[in-house]
């Protein structure tokens, strides 16, 4: 999605953004020296650990490590995806996002006539299901499932007949319309190359996307054939792990829900909302996917998942948990559900009514107390060993949580469960490098191992202070420096070159979707380097010109051992006397 913005409006924007006069909206800072200061929003805490630097653009919580620029903060503090939180700076400042026009989009055809198309198709069924000499029968079949006219009004349902090329004849005229058919998903080919109907006599859900287009369906037989549900397939606007059954319409009522259900069927959703549980989406015969989940999170204080009462259910249940730990939120809620065995929504609803249902979801059990009472099944913990299994079992779900309040919770939480201090936790699990540990540092060795590299001073001075970068003279053929991090550094030296006003941020914000971000904006956090601007300056040509002389001494080992192999040309022996004299204790070689 990030590559649909060109970066250049990226830079713009993070640079008109202010990410002091943002974060003061939200969460009152107070001036703090060079830098301001708050209670961090992001976990609960008394005293302020939570700093935002005007110059860096940057914000970073000592107390619970949470840290990023201003599209970064908009993205955890208000639960954006990346593309939400730009168009929300970019509304702020006045700017319009480029879209399409001068960038590409990544592949595929274009996907506007698919949308008409779907569209089309849409309008088609739910004629027939009111119109065709079949239509009897569906109705029936929906009668039976005592999903009234109202309902079927609102999630639009309809009817495909009988019958192998109804959407070629009815919406295949135009020359394009046989490919885009077959884009949208609608007809398909069959071994003879012969397109035909995919939805044949089949009850007709369409599946709208958050932004109210049709970008699918899924088809239910009348009786018992086989398959008894078919879906689109995924196509340039249709991709099942990213839509809920149902959101659009919950929607439509509200924006923002206190509570929203997760379902598997169809005929769930309709049930449900067909006795007033609007609130409920299903995800489309596929496990639930953490691109699922972050908007759901977003929409709802609370997300409760329904489950089958058997071991399949508490299987997909697990599953589950560990696809929503990383997208949780502080502030949103998971909870589990578990029917009775052979029950799903739609029969307890019909069976018990709406008060059972929602009595059941109320009780829902919480995350954590599903996570800790599976865990605790695995463990006996009235066993050290047993203690220590359960944290070692924790650690790694506990990783996934991002930095927070429900982190915390649930560290501690496994703190009182265990009986062990989260350093003795650490102990235990075995983590290399737990501070407590009680190993004996030896001298010569650890120093040398904190001492940063050159390369990482050089970018960490940079990341604080990128003014400097932008008039450092970058030795030439540095980049045949084999030294890691040497073109990761050339990089940021040359962006800086390019686009000498680049904030902190503005550099971070260009390494966003490259593993090096997480480390860049790691070093960001750091203490910056306490030197003056001259400084800093003359630090960094130190460090380039001792880079410079790492090259040699690579160019003057590679030289010497070649020409003890074959015979230098006439430029490598240039190079090579001219090494040689600048080698330390080196001899000119004649
Ligand atoms: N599903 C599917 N393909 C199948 C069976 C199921 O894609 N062959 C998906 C559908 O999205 C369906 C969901 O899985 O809504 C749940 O399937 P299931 O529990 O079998 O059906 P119900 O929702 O109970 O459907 P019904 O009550 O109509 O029998
Ligand atoms: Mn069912």
């Amino acid at each position: 999605m990030a590559g649909l913005i060109p970066q250049e409006f990226i830079d713009d924007l993070v640079a008109r953004v202010d990410i002091v006069e943002l974060i003061d909206e939200l969460v009152h800072l107070k001036k703090a020296g060079r830098e301001y200061k708050a209670c961090c929003p992001f976990h609960d805490e008394k005293t302020p650990s939570f700093t935002v630097s005007a110059d860096k653009q940057f914000y970073h919580c000592f107390g619970c490590g949470a840290h990023g620029t201003a599209i970064g903060f908009l993205m955890e503090y208000s639960h954006l995806d990346f593309v939400e939180a730009v168009e929300e700076l970019a509304s702020r400042v006045g700017m319009d996002i480029p879209r399409g026009g001068d960038t590409p989009r990544p592949r595929g055809p274009d996907s506007t006539p698919l949308y008409a198309m779907l569209e089309q198709a849409r309008g088609y069924f739910r004629q027939q299901l009111a119109g065709h000499p079949a239509a009897p029968e569906a109705r029936h079949y929906l009668e039976r499932r005592e999903l009234d006219a109202k309902i079927l009004e609102r999630f639009e349902i309809g009817y495909a007949p009988p019958g192998w090329n109804n959407l070629l004849r009815v919406l295949g005229k135009a020359p394009e319309a046989g490919q885009q058919l077959l884009d949208a998903g609608l007809i398909t080919e069959g071994s003879r190359n012969e397109p035909y109907d995919r939805f044949r006599d089949r009850v007709i859900f369409p599946i709208r996307d958050r932004r109210g287009r049709v970008v699918g369906f899924g088809g239910r037989v009348l009786k018992d054939d086989t398959p008894k549900y078919l879906n689109s397939p995924e196509t340039p606007v249709f991709h099942k792990g990213r839509e809920l059954y149902g959101l659009y319409q919950a929607l439509q009522i509200q924006g923002h829900w206190p509570r929203l259900v997760v379902v598997e069927g169809y005929t769930d959703v309709l049930a449900l909302a067909a006795r007033g549980i609007d609130y409920a989406v299903a995800t489309l015969g596929t496990a639930v996917t953490e691109e699922h989940l972050k908007p759901l999170f977003r929409l709802a204080d609370e997300v409760v998942f329904c489950f089958d009462g058997d071991r399949a259910g508490q299987k997909a249940a697990w599953r589950t948990v560990e696809v929503a730990l990383p997208a949780l939120r502080d502030g949103c809620q998971a909870a589990f559900v578990f029917l009775p065995e052979g029950e799903d929504p739609d029969s307890l609803i019909r069976r018990l009514g709406p008060e059972d249902f929602e009595q059941r979801v109320a009780s829902a059990s919480g995350l954590t107390e599903f996570l800790f009472s599976h865990l605790q099944e695995q463990v006996d913990l009235s066993s050290l060993d047993g203690r220590a299994r359960l944290a070692g079992l924790a650690r790694p779900l506990v990783e996934k949580i991002p930095p927070g309040a429900l982190r915390q919770l649930v560290i501690k939480r496994l703190g009182s469960l265990t009986g062990l201090e989260s350093a003795e936790i650490d102990e235990v699990v075995g983590r290399p490098s737990s501070p407590t540990r009680p190993s004996r540092p030896r001298i010569s060795q650890s120093t040398d191992r904190q001492r940063p590299s050159l390369v990482r001073s050089a970018i960490q001075l940079l990341i604080h202070h990128p003014e400097v970068g932008a008039t450092a003279a970058i030795p030439v053929d540095l980049d045949k420096l084999e030294l890691a991090g040497t073109s990761l550094l050339l990089e940021i030296l040359g962006l800086l070159a390019e686009k000498p006003s680049l904030s902190t941020a503005g550099i971070l914000e260009h390494f966003r979707d490259r593993p090096e971000g997480r480390h860049l904006t790691q070093l960001a956090t750091l203490a910056p380097p306490a030197l003056s601007s001259e400084g800093l300056s003359q630090e960094l040509q130190d460090i380039l010109a001792r880079l410079l002389r790492k090259l040699e001494e690579q160019r003057y080992r590679h030289l010497a051992q070649k020409c003890g192999n074959t015979a230098l040309s006439e430029a490598e022996k240039e190079e090579y006397r001219r090494l040689c004299s600048a080698m330390p204790g080196g001899e000119n070689p004649g």
